[in-house]
C-alpha cells in the first residue's frame, strides 16, 4: 500500500506520516518511510541521528548507479531498475522501518524537477510489495509537486489539514488537484484540533465520508521538541494518541477494496 501525505506548511504533513510509520511498523508491517520532502525532517522525527542522517544518500543519486549499471548516462526513464538490492543501499534501517530521502532538488516548475520526481516514483513503482509493505511518503507543502507520476501507484492520499479557513481551502483545492491527477482515495485528516469548537469547524466543511480522522493537539510533542529526541528508536517511540486507531480504519479500508 502506497499512502502520500500532503497539505498546506506546517500543519503536520511529517508528523503524521511519522506517525503512521511507527504505527503500521508497530503492526508488524515493513515501512518505506520516503522524505520526498527536500527540507529533510522526517528522519529526525523517526529518531534517526544527525550522523546517521548525514550519511544518508539520498534516492535522486540512485539514477547514478542504475545509469552505470545500464552501461551509459541515458535514458532511465525506459529502464525498468530492479531497485530492491539499491533501497539497502540508500536506506536507513531501524526495526520494520526503513527511511529513504528524496535529496535536493531544482524548485518548482524546471523540467529538472519534473524529470527527477519522476524518478522518485519510478523507483517506488518498482519497489515490490507484500501486502505487509507500506510506502509513506511525506510530501512537500504545496501543489507544484502534484504531478501524473505522483499519483502513479499512490493508493491513499491523506490530506492534512488544521482547524483554519486557509488551511482547509488549501486542504480542498489540493483534494481536486489529486482527483484530477487520477489518485484513487483522497482523504482529510484534522490535526492539531484543541476543542469542541474546532471540532465543529472542521465537521461543517469537511464530511464524515472524506474526513479520516481528527488528531487532538499534543502539548507532549512540543516538550519532545525541546529534547534531544536522536537515538530514540524509530518504531519503538510514542505514538501520538488517535494515530493508531486512524492506522487501524486505513488497513481497515485497504483490505475492504482489494475484496
Ligand atoms: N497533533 C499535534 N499536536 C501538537 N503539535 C503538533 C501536532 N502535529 C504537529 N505538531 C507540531 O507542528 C509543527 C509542524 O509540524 P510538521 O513539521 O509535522 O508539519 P509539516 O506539515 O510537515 O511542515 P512543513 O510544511 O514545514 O514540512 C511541529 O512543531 C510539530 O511538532
Ligand atoms: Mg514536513
Amino acid at each position: 500500500m502506497k499512502i502520500a501525505v500532503s497539505g498546506k506548511g506546517g500543519v503536520g504533513k511529517t508528523t503524521v506520516a511519522a506517525n503512521l510509520a511507527k504505527a503500521f511498523a508497530a503492526r508488524g508491517y515493513r515501512v518505506y518511510a520516503v522524505d520526498a520532502d527536500p527540507d529533510v525532517s522526517l528522519g529526525a522525527v523517526l529518531g534517526f541521528s544527525a550522523a546517521e542522517l548525514a550519511g544518508l544518500r539520498p534516492v535522486m543519486e540512485m539514477q547514478e548507479v542504475i545509469a552505470e549499471r545500464a552501461g551509459q548516462g541515458s535514458a532511465f526513464y525506459t529502464l525498468n531498475p530492479k531497485v530492491d538490492d539499491l533501497i539497502d543501499r540508500f536506506s536507513l534501517q531501524r526495526g520494520n522501518i526503513r527511511f529513504l530521502r528524496m535529496g535536493a532538488v531544482k524548485q518548482g516548475g524546471s523540467s529538472c524537477y519534473c524529470r527527477e520526481n519522476s524518478f522518485l516514483y519510478a523507483v517506488l513503482g518498482n519497489l515490490l510489495l507484500d501486502r505487509k509493505d507500506v510506502v509513506i511518503m511525506d510530501m512537500s507543502a504545496g501543489i507544484e509537486h502534484l504531478t501524473r507520476g505522483t499519483a502513479r501507484g499512490v493508493d491513499l492520499m491523506i490530506i492534512v489539514t488544521e482547524p483554519t479557513q486557509v488551511s482547509v481551502q488549501t486542504a480542498q483545492v489540493v483534494k481536486k488537484l489529486a482527483a484530477d491527477l487520477g489518485i484513487g482515495r483522497v482523504k482529510f485528516l484534522a490535526n492539531k484540533v484543541r476543542t469542541g469548537r474546532e471540532r465543529e469547524f472542521i465537521s461543517a466543511r469537511l464530511s464524515a465520508a472524506e474526513l479520516l480522522g481528527v488528531v487532538p493537539f499534543n502539548e507532549e510533542i512540543l516538550d519532545n521538541a525541546m529534547a534531544d529526541q536522536s537515538g530514540v528508536l524509530a518504531d519503538a517511540g510514542g505514538i501520538l494518541p488517535g494515530m493508531d486507531a486512524l492506522t487501524a480504519e486505513i488497513i481497515a479500508e485497504a483490505s475492504q477494496a482489494q475484496q
